[in-house]
């Protein structure tokens, strides 16, 4: 049985038995893994990469309070633990966090607190996703850091921006908007993309285009307005994008590359 197999009887369950699905769900899907090394991953170098410049002046520079620093009591992550207790996620994020499916994104690099934040999430059901709900249901808060831990100790391969969209990602990505109200990305997710853990802003340098194009159209068709304090920051930027900003904006950000010292640097690459 595939993995998507295995999804697709979580899913199944799901609708049947929220309570079936928890115990469900597959321990090791990562029979069905490809192939670990995601060597086939894009590489590549990308010149929209080079006109990085920190510190840049942006349009915008928004004030949102956001960094209410994430709860938890569960200790500090360990990768080493988290690397076993990651096995099952390889099937579809590889086994680095190198998905080579740009459905699944990529958790290699992404910060421990992001990657526990939103595991809390699905487990909970504030980040709706059938699959996710599967594989985070079974995970204590300990868990989830320990598994963040391990992805982000791990080396994210570089994507590559598709060189036609490039000029209008970087200009929205780097500068934004004004007239329509649109914040330059930047000045949250970093000029090269690497994020800021502790104010909850995830990393998205080479993140799969495909990915952040699906979770932008998510948030700007969503029609109810998000609780989630950090949800409520990304919904209104997305609704603000149409859709050749957001292909525009999200092959840029596949095509960044994290080579250069930013500010808010996570442990790890
Ligand atoms: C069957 C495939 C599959 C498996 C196995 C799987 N995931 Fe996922 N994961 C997904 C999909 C699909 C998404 C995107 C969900 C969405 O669009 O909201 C996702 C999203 C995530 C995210 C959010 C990433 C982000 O950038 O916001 C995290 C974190 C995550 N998964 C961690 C895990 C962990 C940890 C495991 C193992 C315990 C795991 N996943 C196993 C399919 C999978
Ligand atoms: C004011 C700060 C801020 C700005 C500006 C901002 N973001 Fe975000 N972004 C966030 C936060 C906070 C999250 C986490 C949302 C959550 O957890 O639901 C996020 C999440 C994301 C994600 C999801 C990443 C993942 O791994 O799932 C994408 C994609 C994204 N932002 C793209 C953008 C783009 C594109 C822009 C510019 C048009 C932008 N952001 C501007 C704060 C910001």
């Amino acid at each position: 049985m595939t993995f998507r197999h295995a999804a697709a009887a979580i899913t199944a369950m799901l609708v049947m038995s929220t309570v079936a699905a928890q115990t469900a769900t597959p321990a090791k899907p990562a029979t069905a893994a490809p192939a670990p090394a995601a060597s086939t991953a894009k590489a590549g170098a990308n010149p929209a990469t080079d006109t990085a410049t920190p510190g840049m002046p942006k349009a915008e520079t928004p004030t949102v309070a956001a960094n209410a620093s994430p709860a938890g009591t569960a200790k500090p992550g360990e990768a080493t633990a988290g690397q076993g207790k990651a096995a099952a996620c390889g099937a579809c994020h590889g086994i680095d966090g190198n998905s080579t499916d740009a459905q699944y994104p990529r958790l290699a690099g992404q910060s421990e607190q992001y990657i526990a934040a939103q595991l809390e999430e699905f487990k909970s059901g504030k980040r709706v996703n059938p699959i996710m709900l599967g594989f985070a249901s079974s995970l204590s808060e300990q868990d989830m850091h320990d598994i963040g831990a391990y992805f982000a100790t791990q080396k994210p391969l570089p994507g590559v921006a598709d060189q036609a969209l490039v000029e209008q990602g970087e200009t929205l990505y780097r500068q934004g908007d004004t007239a329509r109200g649109i914040p330059a990305c930047m000045a949250c997710h970093g000029p090269s993309g690497a994020g800021n853990p502790g104010a909850h802003y995830p990393r998205l340098t080479s993140q799969h285009s495909q990915y952040v194009e699906a979770r932008l159209k998510a948030w700007k068709a969503s029609t109810e307005p998000s609780t989630d304090p950090h949800t409520k920051i990304m919904m209104p930027i997305a609704q603000k994008l149409d859709d050749k900003d957001i292909a525009a904006v999200a092959s840029y950000i596949e095509g960044l590359h994290s080579n250069e010292p930013t500010q808010a640097a996570p442990a790890g690459p």
